[in-house]
C-alpha cells in the first residue's frame, strides 16, 4: 500500500543517507566515553555480556519499531504518536510518549554537551603536544584541572551547544550527512590503531579477561539496569531521535537490514573502545571504576608514548568531537521539529530556543564537577542524577512503550506493511521480540532494580 504522507521537514536522499545519519546518532560519546567508564564501574565481563544481550534482544527490535513508527507518522515524535494513535484507534494519550522523549532529549543533551566540551578542550591539548611522555598522574592532573574550572567548562559547553544548534538550524539533512561519510570510518580506523597499540602493552591479556570473562558472582541488579540503560543510550533509543530520523526515511528502504547494520556498527565501536582503554588501565595500574574521566585519563598516556602520538591524539579527539556532534544534533531535532510543526516557529528560531534551554540546563551539570560537587541528592551530583534518570529510567521506559505500541496497539497489517516483511519468518521474529521479549525484559529489570520484585 503506498503511503501518501510526507514529512514537511524533508527526506533523506537515500537509504544510505539514513544509515549514515542514524549511525551518526548512535555512535558517539556513549560508545567511547560512557561504555568504558560504566563497564569499569560495574566490574567488566558480566556487564559487557548483559549489555550485548540487551542490544540484540531488546535494542534491535525496538530500533526497528522506532524507525517504523517514525516513517509511518512522518512528523515529530509527539505528532507522530498522536497521528498513529488516531489511525490505529488508540488513545490520544500516546502523544505523551513523544513528550517524554522531547524532555529526555533536552536532559541528555544538557550533559552530553558538557562532555562534548571536554572533547573539544582535549583537541586543543592534543595539538599543543601536552601528552608527550605524560604519566598517569599527569593525565589525571590535566583532567582535574579542566573539570575543576567552571568558567572554562562553560566556554567549551557553550561552543559545543552552538555547533549543535547551527547544524539543526540548517536542517539535519543538509548538515553533517557528508562529513559523517568520511569521519565515521576514520574514527573506526583510528580506534583499531589504538587497539593495536593497547595490544603491545602488558595489560592486554588482563583486559581481555576483564572484558570477556563474565563473573556473575559480582553482578548486582543495579548492573543489569545499567546495562539495559547503556544499550538504549548507545542506540539512541527511547527518546524519539531514531523516530524522527525514521520519519525522513524514503518509503522503499528496508528497515530490518538497516537496523541490524546500525546495531552492529554501534556495538563494534563500543567494544573497540573498551579494547583500546582497558589494557592501559591495567598496564598503568589505574582504577577501572574511576568514573566519567576514564578515557581522558587513560588514552592520553597512550598518545604520549606511541610514535606520532601528537598527530594521533589530535585526530582522535577531533573525530570523537564529530561523533559527539552527529549525536547531539539528533538529541535536539525532535524538539525542533515539534516547535516548527505546531507553533509555526521557523526552524532557525526553533533551534535557537531549544538550544538555549538545553544550554541552561547544562550549566547544572558542569557545576557538578566543581562548585556544586558536594551538593548531592540521593548521593548523586546533579550531573549524575540527570544521567541516571534519563539513561536508566526514561530511555528504557520510552523504549518499553514504543515496543508496546508497535506490537500490541498497532494493527498487524500496518506494521507488516511498514516493515516490508509481509508475513515472513523475519516479521514473526520481530513481532515476537517486540511483543514479549522487549516489554517483559524491560519490566523485569525495572521491577527488580526498584526492589518491587526479587528474583
Ligand atoms: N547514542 C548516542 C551515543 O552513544 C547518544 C544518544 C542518546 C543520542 C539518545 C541520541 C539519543 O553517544
Ligand atoms: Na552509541
Amino acid at each position: 500500500m503506498a503511503r501518501p504522507r510526507q514529512s514537511i521537514h524533508g527526506q533523506w536522499s537515500s537509504r544510505w543517507a539514513f544509515i549514515l545519519a542514524a549511525t551518526g546518532s548512535a555512535v558517539g560519546l556513549g560508545n567511547i566515553w560512557r561504555f568504558p567508564y560504566i563497564t569499569g564501574e560495574y566490574g567488566g565481563g558480566a556487564f559487557v555480556l548483559i549489555y550485548l544481550v540487551c542490544i540484540i534482544g531488546l535494542g534491535v527490535p525496538i530500533l526497528m519499531s522506532e524507525v517504523l513508527l517514525g516513517r509511518r507518522g512522518r512528523q515529530s515524535p509527539i505528532n507522530t504518536m498522536r497521528t498513529l494513535a488516531e489511525e490505529e484507534g488508540a488513545r490520544p494519550q500516546w502523544g505523551y510518549l513523544g513528550w517524554m522523549g522531547v524532555v529526555a532529549g533536552f536532559l541528555i543533551l544538557s550533559f552530553y554537551s558538557v562532555v562534548g566540551g571536554w572533547t573539544l578542550a582535549y583537541v586543543v591539548r592534543a595539538i599543543g603536544g601536552t601528552f608527550a611522555g605524560v604519566t598517569a598522574t599527569d593525565t589525571s592532573n590535566t583532567f582535574n584541572a579542566l573539570i575543576g574550572d567552571a568558567e572554562r567548562l562553560l566556554a567549551w559547553h557553550t561552543l559545543f551547544m552552538v555547533m549543535t544548534t547551527v547544524v539543526v538550524a540548517r536542517g539535519v539533512q543538509h548538515g553533517l550527512e557528508k562529513a559523517t561519510r568520511i569521519l565515521m570510518p576514520a574514527l573506526f580506523i583510528l580506534l583499531v590503531v589504538m587497539v593495536g597499540y593497547a595490544m603491545s602493552t602488558p595489560g592486554f591479556v588482563e583486559a581481555m579477561q576483564y572484558l570477556f570473562r563474565p563473573d556473575f558472582a559480582r553482578i548486582e541488579t543495579e548492573a543489569i539496569l545499567a546495562a539495559l540503560g547503556q544499550a538504549f543510550f548507545s542506540l539512541s533509543l527511547g527518546m524519539g531521535a531514531i523516530m524522527i530520523y525514521g520519519s525522513y526515511l524514503p518509503a522503499k528502504a528496508s528497515i530490518p537490514r538497516t537496523a541490524l547494520a546500525i546495531a552492529a556498527m554501534d556495538s563494534g565501536v563500543a567494544i573497540l573502545a573498551g579494547l583500546a582503554i582497558f589494557p592501559l588501565v591495567f598496564s598503568y595500574g589505574l582504577e577501572a571504576g574511576q568514573g566519567s574521566g576514564l578515557i581522558f585519563q587513560t588514552l592520553p598516556i597512550a598518545f604520549g608514548q606511541m610514535p606520532y602520538g601528537t598527530l594521533f591524539g589530535t585526530l582522535f579527539f577531533v573525530l570523537l568531537t564529530f561523533a559527539a556532534w552527529s549525536s547531539s544534533i539528533s538529541l535536539l531535532e525532535p524538539a525542533v521539529a515539534w516547535l516548527s510543526e505546531n507553533r509555526g516557529i521557523r526552524r532557525i528560531n526553533a533551534s535557537i530556543i531549544a538550544g538555549c534551554i538545553a544550554w541552561v540546563m547544562g550549566i547544572g551539570s558542569l557545576l557538578s564537577f566543581n562548585l556544586m560537587a558536594d551538593n548531592k541528592l540521593f548521593g548523586k551530583t546533579f550531573f549524575e542524577l540527570v544521567e541516571y534518570l534519563t539513561t536508566n529510567i526514561m530511555l528504557p521506559l520510552g523504549g518499553l512503550l514504543t515496543a508496546v505500541f508497535a506490537a500490541w496497539i498497532m494493527k498487524r497489517s500496518s506494521s507488516a506493511d511498514e516493515l516490508g516483511l509481509g508475513e515472513s519468518p523475519g516479521y514473526h521474529m520481530w513481532r515476537f521480540a517486540t511483543r514479549y521479549i522487549a516489554p517483559v525484559g524491560v519490566a523485569l529489570v525495572f521491577l527488580q532494580a526498584t526492589g518491587i520484585i526479587n528474583l
